[in-house]
């Protein structure tokens, strides 16, 4: 069901977005634009902005932003259309009902068809384990403890004999063989009469859905003993799972201001029950850069709290350096002696794991004991090594205070000498240390990154000028071409800017960002070009040479890629590029 861009621009005009955002978000005049808390993200100083002159909202904080129809899709986890439907409701506009054909209903993108095997699975499973034939998944799970509130609540069904789920969705609900094979909950065999299998049966199953709650895939588990523990669905095109948490639709709207990051199914969703709704969980053990991002959203604190086995530790020692990458403060929780948080709580309960959480201990101990364990102190060329390993783990603090405090905190932890240790650092300190062995974050590599954070402000920022009119269209469109910017959002606006200024046509950016509501990351990464701007504080002069400077800067980069990109021998080309080169050095532009 799609709504024609002018209704859905209609709708978003008669919407002003400091109205929306009001009853979520106390919002203060700040110049000519509204700052609050940030809704998408835990913090103490507001850098959650709303222009009502661009209609859009933009978070310095955590990089959230679009116009007003993506701000009730995030904040409330609606589709689109449900958004719009919200928002029409507030302004009186009147919907026109469009009902969908099976013409339109094939026509209709794989992805969309996806979510609708999913659900339609989700809903056959879901009734199954409620019914006589769902008896025994029950059984299981009420033996785990889960309420039927939580088993409603995390739509648990049961997958019973091989083939109930194809009549259902073949003979029932009409769909084509072309979109069940693509959803991987079947397996054809091809040999001879052909034949289709359900992926799952006799299994509890455990519906893993996206932010929006939508169903993307399925875990099922084994009732008891028996291998594989547990089946998931494959890679489709609407699951990856490197970009999936488990519990994460409940978590987002946690009023806790920490994720709780576990191990499996049933760990996040025994601490849930347990009034923990801020557990999530990759699927399996790999934990991404891709789910720290994710998590990073949401909040800046995250504790982990996997399980205390040695495949658990060594799961959190990996996961760690991948959310510290990523700008989270990790702390980690132990369980002790309990292997896992649904063993905790069910033997110690939901207080004393609260108490777990008060104690959740920086995680630079939890690496500095899993250091302390590889060597043998009672040796000394042993404790040597370890006491260096030590040192070296603390060059990873940059701030001196905090490095001081960590070091005499192990210090004392481990009785070593405060004196050594901290000529050890000091000795390690003179040199290039790489920050995080884990990650291989030298200093180099911290250099290019800052250097590309650069390129990028530069890029918002001509982008943002060009669009508001302060470089003039005619300008832009002989200065710039769209691959003169790195990241696909930004060569995308450079494009539909250069279109409109050849149609001769105005641009806002409320409405450009309507063409990214269906993904938040891509509407956020859009926002931030259209809240780029120059310093408020400088005078115009300053500000024209700024501009100035920033277009000189990102012509100068666009031709430094051109002549890496060169073949060697293409000298004309060379040539070319290297009197662009001077050109630009000396160039003025008319602002
Ligand atoms: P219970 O053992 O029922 O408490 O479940 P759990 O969620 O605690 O599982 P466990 O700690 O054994 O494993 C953690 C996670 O790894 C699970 O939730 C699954 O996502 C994944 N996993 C475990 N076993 C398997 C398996 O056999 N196959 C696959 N694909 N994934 C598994
Ligand atoms: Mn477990």
């Amino acid at each position: 069901m799609f709504y024609p861009e002018d209704i859905v621009e209609e709708v978003r005009r008669r919407n002003d977005i400091v109205d929306v955002i009001s009853p979520y978000v106390k919002l203060t005049r700040r110049g000519g634009n509204y700052f609050g808390l940030c809704p998408f993200h835990s913090e103490k100083t507001p850098s959650f902005s709303v222009s009502p002159q661009k209609q859009m909202y933009y978070c310095f904080g955590c990089g959230a932003g679009g116009n007003s129809i993506g701000f009730i899709m995030e904040y409330e986890n609606y589709s689109f259309q449900e958004a719009l439907k919200v928002l029409a409701n507030r302004a009186g506009v009147t919907l026109p009902e469009v009902e969908q054909t099976e013409e339109e209903k094939r026509a209709a993108s794989v992805r969309q068809q996806l979510y609708d095997v999913y659900r339609d699975a989700a809903t056959f499973y879901y009734y199954l384990l409620r019914s006589p034939a769902g008896a025994k998944g029950m059984e299981y799970l009420r033996g785990r403890k889960l309420t039927d509130e939580t088993i409603n609540r995390f739509g648990l069904g049961f997958a019973h004999t091989s083939g109930g789920l194809y009549r259902y969705l073949k003979e029932k609900k009409g769909y084509a063989d072309e979109v069940l094979s693509r959803s991987g909950l079947f397996k054809y065999s091809e040999s001879g009469e052909r034949r289709v299998y359900d992926a799952f049966w006799n299994r509890v199953m455990f519906p893993i859905m996206d932010a929006r709650h939508r169903v993307i895939a399925f875990g099922g588990r084994v009732m008891g003993e028996g291998e594989p523990k547990y089946v998931n669905s494959p890679a489709t095109d609407i699951f990856d799972k490197s970009n999936t948490l488990y519990g994460l639709n409940f978590a987002k709207s946690s009023r806790r201001k920490y994720f709780l990051q576990c191990e499996g199914y049933m760990d996040v969703i025994a601490l849930h029950q347990a009034g923990f709704d801020c557990a999530v969980a990759s699927l399996g053990t790999s934990f991404t850069s891709g789910h720290a991002m994710i998590i990073k959203r949401h909040t800046k604190d995250v504790i982990l709290t996997l399980d205390s086995d040695g495949a658990g530790r060594k799961a959190a020692l990996r996961a760690i350096p991948i959310l510290k990458n990523a700008g989270l403060d990790v702390r980690v929780l132990s369980m002790k002696p309990y292997k896992d948080p649904d063993e905790f709580i069910k033997a110690m309960g939901s207080e004393a794991y609260e108490e777990r959480i008060k104690q959740a201990a920086n995680a630079f101990y939890f690496q500095s004991d899993m250091l302390r364990e590889e060597y043998d102190l009672t040796d000394p060329g042993g404790k040597t090594q370890f006491q260096r390993a030590l040192a070296e783990s603390l060059t990873q603090f940059r701030d001196e205070l905090e490095r001081n405090n960590y070091l005499e905190a192990v210090a004392s932890r481990y009785q070593i000498d405060q004196r050594l240790l901290r000529d050890e650092v000091a000795r390690l300190g003179g040199r290039a240390v790489p920050i995080n062995p884990e990650t291989g974050d030298e200093p180099e590599r911290r250099k290019k990154r800052a250097r590309d954070s650069g390129i990028t402000e530069t890029e918002r920022l001509v982008l943002s000028e060009a669009f508001s009119g302060g470089i003039p269209g005619d300008v832009f469109v002989k200065l710039f071409t769209p691959e003169d910017f790195s990241e696909g959002v930004h060569r995308e606006l450079a494009e539909v800017l250069a279109d409109a200024v050849k149609a001769g046509a105005r641009l806002s950016p409320a409405e450009l960002l309507n063409r990214y509501a269906e993904d938040s990351e891509l509407s956020g990464r859009a926002a931030a070009v259209f809240s780029a701007s120059l310093p408020e504080d400088a005078d115009p002069d300053r500000k024209k040479k700024i501009l100035q400077e920033s277009i000189r800067r990102l012509r100068r980069l666009s031709v430094e890629r051109r002549s890496a990109e060169l073949e060697a021998d293409d000298r004309t080309a060379l040539m070319e590029l290297m009197r662009l080169r001077k050109r630009i050095d000396t160039e003025t532009y008319e602002l």
